[in-house]
């Protein structure tokens, strides 16, 4: 199959053309939208990741060109109309797990660098200061932690917490409890914990989770990471929060609206997102653009299931696919 690999990264090229035997690759280094979309007449199908949007314009398009397989190279789908997918049935294949490690290891490097303040402390010994005011961090033994989301990744977080002598609550209205943690309600989590990290999907109940009501139910100073989905988080009530030093530290893999300014250099541009730009002034904020799923291994899963799940829709072996309809 000819394949159109929106959003292409230049690192992602060497693990798909390792393994890739069967399709040609045309990499494109643009998002998929309504304005980009014609680049895929031709292909037999799409391969797309987190900020491609896939409404009901972009797949009835797709639908036009004969495409019927969409190859997410992610485990979410919140950017995709899935009933609408459905209706022209076009096949949503997806990789569910890649590596759970990289992201609720990338989630703990949060906690870490904010408690410690390791990145004020990087460049305070760069510019020769090597005072400590300001660098007091606690000790996370003994703390209880709250975790939104016992999946695969939730399970992972929960583990390394624990290995950190933590006290785990987990909400999760889906889950089987998980060996070390207790399973609690929301409100409880709320009230009790120092640390809360996010690992729930986005969709219509977990959208702005976070918002001034449930902040307000946080003890004063909790820290607050999520490396899930941005639209969890109501960005302006955390930055309210945060300015009236009730959220007492905030770590984030992932922004409401990232789609127009993660995985790309903007370093000669003026930033126009001003509730972006406001949080990148607190001291106590530190902000990775979308990069928790980047190691190796992740990247070499991806590539391996995104190729097996379009080999198979291929054979017309739709069960062996990971699919998301
Ligand atoms: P998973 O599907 O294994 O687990 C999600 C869990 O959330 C499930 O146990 C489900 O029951 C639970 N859940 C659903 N609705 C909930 C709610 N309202 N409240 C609390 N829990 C709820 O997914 P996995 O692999 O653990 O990934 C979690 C999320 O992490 C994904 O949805 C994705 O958005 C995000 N992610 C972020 C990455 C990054 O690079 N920053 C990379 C990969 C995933």
């Amino acid at each position: 199959m000819k394949i159109a690999f929106f959003s292409a990264q230049p690192y992602e090229h060497n693990f798909f053309d390792a393994l890739n035997t069967d399709h040609t690759l045309l990499y494109i280094e643009s998002a998929l939208n309504a304005n980009t979309v014609a680049l895929a007449q031709g292909c037999q199908a799409v391969c797309c990741f987190v900020n491609d949007v896939l409404d009901r314009e972009v797949l009835l398009r797709l639908q036009q060109y004969n495409i019927a397989v969409v190859a997410m190279r992610c485990a979410g789908f919140n950017n995709i109309d899935v009933p609408v997918a459905n209706e022209l049935g076009i096949t949503i294949a997806r990789v569910p797990e890649y590596s759970p490690y990289a992201v609720a290891e990338h989630a703990v490097g949060l906690i870490l660098a904010l408690n410690r303040h390791i990145h004020r402390a990087h460049n305070r010994i760069r510019e020769n200061d090597y005072s400590l005011h300001g660098l007091m961090g606690f000790d996370l033994h003994g703390k209880t932690v709250g975790v939104i989301g016992g999946g695969k990744i939730g399970c992972a977080f929960v583990r390394i917490m624990r290995g950190f002598g933590c006290r785990v609550l987990v909400f999760d209205p889906g889950k089987a409890p998980i060996e070390g943690a207790e399973h609690v309600d929301l409100d409880s989590l709320w009230q009790q914990c120092q640390v809360i990290s996010l690992h729930c999907p986005l969709n219509t109940q977990t959208h702005h989770m976070i918002n001034a009501q449930t902040l307000s139910k946080m003890p004063q100073g909790a820290m607050l990471i999520n490396t899930s989905r941005g639209g969890l988080i109501h960005t302006q009530a955390v930055i309210n929060s945060l300015k009236q030093g009730h959220l007492g530290y905030l770590g984030i893999d992932v922004y409401e609206e990232e789609a127009s300014l993660f995985f790309r250099d903007h370093s000669d541009t003026i930033v126009q997102d001003d509730v972006f730009a406001r949080l990148t002034t607190f001291p106590n904020v530190i902000i990775t653009g979308h990069q928790a799923f980047f190691t190796r291994d992740a990247l070499h899963k991806i590539a391996l299931v995104t190729l097996n799940n379009l080999h198979y829709f291929e054979l017309g072996d739709i069960d062996k696919m990971e699919t998301v309809n």
